[in-house]
């Protein structure tokens, strides 16, 4: 069973048994090349030039094979299709045996064009890592870089081309159960995150066999919908869009993104997938982007129920002029493109510019030389959950773990509790530690929490589990034998949280609480007076305001993956010391959202949660949030002393550095994430009262003390003026450097002069 799949019948694929031979215009790697080799381009255009109209749209064409995951179509003759050209590319088709006997269908077709294959390799292939919100936690880029570089190594090695990843798209809204894809809510932190994810994926250079294509999406604003409703409305304002939610798109181009896959939303009024100005103006045109754009599932053809096309070909002439180049899945291509190039009404070179896309991503990739690179059993056994992998696994997922409190240090666990009560409906699963998108979901592959305490303390303690509700549903049943093992305990771990499938695609929430009666039971269990360790394991930020208030030590563990139960052991105990962040604001209550740190002061600022007359504030809740943007506590304790700015007033166009000592003042090594904050004061358009535009993770010794510096360009004071230009104006900034978005520890006023 898989966690985001609906398994359909096999949509009228049926494994054949032949493999063809390469094609004949392959430039055969045996023999010593005589010609000078083809560029790329001299070779797409000759296979271009051999095509005819109906070929070419085949290569437009993507259908899903063995899984759903998006309302499907019921396709009997998808073979007879791939062995007449009509199918360029496919998704969800798993394992290097099962695309190997697809691609040799493809290559029955009279020009034996290889088909390319695309899979939502979203936090790992087999080896499943935390989910990415949760890796975003780390703040760790080179972990992140790392778990890409797993998932595109066993992807690449069961068959697949193609990842349909990084999501990279901003959101602000934890009712929106997508959150869990992406990097959270800031545009620096979630644009460093893009390089390192496509960087990941891809490697240096595309065409290795431990790397796959990239796909940033959701192209764009996606994360943007109103109220926090999957494929809702985007109505934002051009600075929005250009300010908060393109830069981490362009981030992920620099990086070499293969391609982008545009969102299902309208924007402004013209749904993405038909949208020129994001497409055509913007990521083909001033970014030049040279890759595919691939629609997102059947948003093509839902620009009928958009209201904004009038039938399937009006959505096919409006997609391709837009500058969608392959239609995942919703026929419209398929159906209409070649009657809309006949008849006129869509130019011959606005489809040659989608196949020449194409056809230069599957000659880069090598497949014209070798169809079958990728799809190979043997490396596809060794690569798939090896022992490496795991570990890498297990490393992402320690560090993605946030310390969100830890009163009277009830943590790390003191060696001498003998006995444990592991209490809550997350204590034994498995299959909600490989989140909504995993895509090879195999139960023996992951490590439960209980398994990872009784792997770490089994031979010194007596672990008991109780699991004293479900994670839905109204039952207390369960709730005497949880009171009863919690009084047994020296100390009680309580596992609670989501299931799997209540964040993720059209998984939104109205309400965020931690859901069912675990509030209730996290009741009944602090009542007992015993200690109690919270793990949190969700999808999104939840509201759990009691368990907030009452429970002395909460962490947050998101969804780990695979080695889930041996991370949180890992820092239960202290082998691993804590240091991930917030990437996203939890708000106190649904009401607040959305609810972000880089804010706007208003015209009435409200200084302080006790500062509402005539402010711009509640009267039945704070302003503040549960826990903010940047929040993480450690093992240790950090001291931020002695900042120094290398100037006070900055010319334009000069650099400065900003330089301060942190030291370690605890007992144990620990890793801080220091954040550099800057405020515009004053601006021809008001700016947030702070945006993150720099940080570092550091390691120190206890008793260490380091001197950090960031350096700060004319990039770091730019903003977007009225008339959407990237300028810098004269005037006060206030530097801040801070342990979180709300702990601004250091502080410091400097001046652009022009
Ligand atoms: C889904 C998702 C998209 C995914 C695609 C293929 O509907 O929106 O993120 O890559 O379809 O599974």
């Amino acid at each position: 069973m898989f966690s985001c799949f609906r398994r359909v019948v096999a949509a009228g694929l049926v494994a054949s048994t032949t493999l063809a031979v390469a094609p004949a215009y392959a430039q055969k790697s045996k023999k010593k090349a005589v010609l000078p080799r083809k560029t790329i381009e001299q070779r797409v255009d000759s296979v271009l030039a051999l095509m005819t109209l109906d070929e070419k749209v085949g290569q437009l064409n993507q259908y899903t094979g063995d899984a759903a995951t998006g309302p499907a179509f019921n396709d009997p003759n998808k073979v007879e299709q791939l062995r007449t050209g009509r199918i360029g590319s496919m998704l969800n088709v798993k394992g290097a045996q099962r695309t190997r006997e697809l691609q040799a269908e493809a290559l029955k077709s009279r020009l034996k064009i290889p088909l390319l294959f695309g899979l939502d390799v979203v936090h790992g292939y087999q080896t499943t890592f935390p989910i990415p919100l949760g890796e975003a936690a780390s703040w760790d880029l080179e972990a992140m870089r790392q778990s890409a570089h797993v998932a595109a190594t066993e992807a690449a090695a069961a068959g697949q081309h193609w990842t349909f990843a990084p999501m990279v798209d901003i959101a602000r809204d934890p009712r929106w159960g997508r959150v869990m894809e992406g990097a959270g809510e800031d545009p620096y932190l979630g644009s460093e995150i893009a390089k390192a994810r496509v960087l990941g994926f891809q490697g240096e250079k595309l065409g290795a066999t431990d790397a796959v294509m990239a796909c940033a999406k959701h192209f764009a604003a996606y994360g943007a919908a109103q109220a926090g409703r999957d494929y809702n409305t985007v109505d934002i304002s051009r600075r929005a869009l250009w300010e908060t939610y393109l830069p981490p798109f362009k981030a992920a181009l620099d990086a070499g993104a293969a391609t982008f896959m545009n969102s299902f939303n309208e924007l402004d009024g013209i749904p993405a997938t038909g949208n020129a100005y994001l497409q055509r103006d913007i990521l083909k045109g001033r970014w030049n982007f040279p890759g595919i754009v691939v629609s997102d599932w059947g948003s093509i053809g839902e620009m009928v129920a958009h209201g904004y096309a009038k039938d399937g070909a009006d959505a096919a002439l409006k997609a391709i002029t837009a500058g969608s180049d392959i239609d995942m899945e919703s026929r419209a291509y398929s159906s209409h493109l070649d009657q809309l190039v006949q008849s006129g009404q869509v130019k011959q070179t606005l489809v040659d510019d989608a196949v020449r896309r194409v056809l230069r991503k599957k000659f880069e990739l090598g497949l014209f030389d070798n169809p079958y690179k990728f799809s190979d059993v043997k490396r596809e056994k060794a690569a798939l959950n090896n022992p490496q992998h795991r570990q890498i696994a297990r490393d992402v997922a320690r560090k993605s773990i946030v310390l969100l409190k830890n009163e009277g240090n009830v943590l790390p666990l003191a060696k001498s509790a003998k006995n444990i009560a592991l209490i809550g409906p997350l204590g034994k699963s498995k299959l909600d530690m490989a989140g909504f998108w995993s895509v090879n979901y195999d139960s023996t592959t992951y490590v439960s929490v209980y398994e990872g305490l009784q792997n770490k303390l089994g031979k010194q303690a007596t672990i008991r589990y109780a699991k004293g509700c479900g994670i839905k549903g109204e039952s207390q049943a369960g709730f005497a034998e949880a009171v009863q093992a919690a009084k047994a305990a020296d100390v009680v771990v309580m596992a609670v949280g989501e299931a799997y499938n209540m964040s993720g695609e059209a998984k939104s929430r109205a309400d965020i609480n931690l859901p069912g009666q675990q509030e209730e039971l996290m009741e009944a269990v602090l009542a007992t007076g015993k200690p109690v360790v919270v793990l949190m394991m969700a999808g999104r930020p939840l509201t759990f305001a009691y368990t907030a208030e009452h429970a002395p030590a909460i962490l947050y563990t998101w969804w780990l993956g695979t080695e889930a139960g041996n991370a949180i052991a890992d820092v239960l105990v202290g082998d691993y010391n804590p240091a991930g962040k917030l990437p996203m604001t939890f708000p106190r209550s649904v009401g607040q959202v959305p609810l972000y740190y880089a804010a706007k002061s208003t015209g009435r600022p409200s200084q302080n949660d006790k500062d509402t007359n005539y402010r711009s504030a509640y009267i039945d809740q704070v302003n503040s949030p549960q826990y903010a943007f940047g929040h993480g506590l450690s093992y240790t304790q950090f001291e931020y002393s002695n900042l120094k700015l290398s100037k006070n007033e900055v010319g334009d166009g000069e650099t400065f550095t900003a330089s301060f000592t942190l030291t370690n003042k605890g007992k144990v090594a620990g890793e801080e994430v220091a954040q550099l904050y800057l405020h515009d004061l004053f601006a021809s358009a008001t700016r947030p009262v702070k945006e993150l535009k720099g940080f570092q993770k550091v390691m120190l010794k206890p008793g260490e003390s380091r001197t950090i510096t960031f350096t700060i360009d004319k990039d770091k004071l730019s903003f977007y003026n009225n008339d959407l230009q990237w300028i810098t104006e004269p005037g006060e900034f206030n530097l801040m450097i801070g342990s979180a978005s709300d702990a601004i520890r250091l502080e410091q006023k400097f001046t652009l002069v022009k």
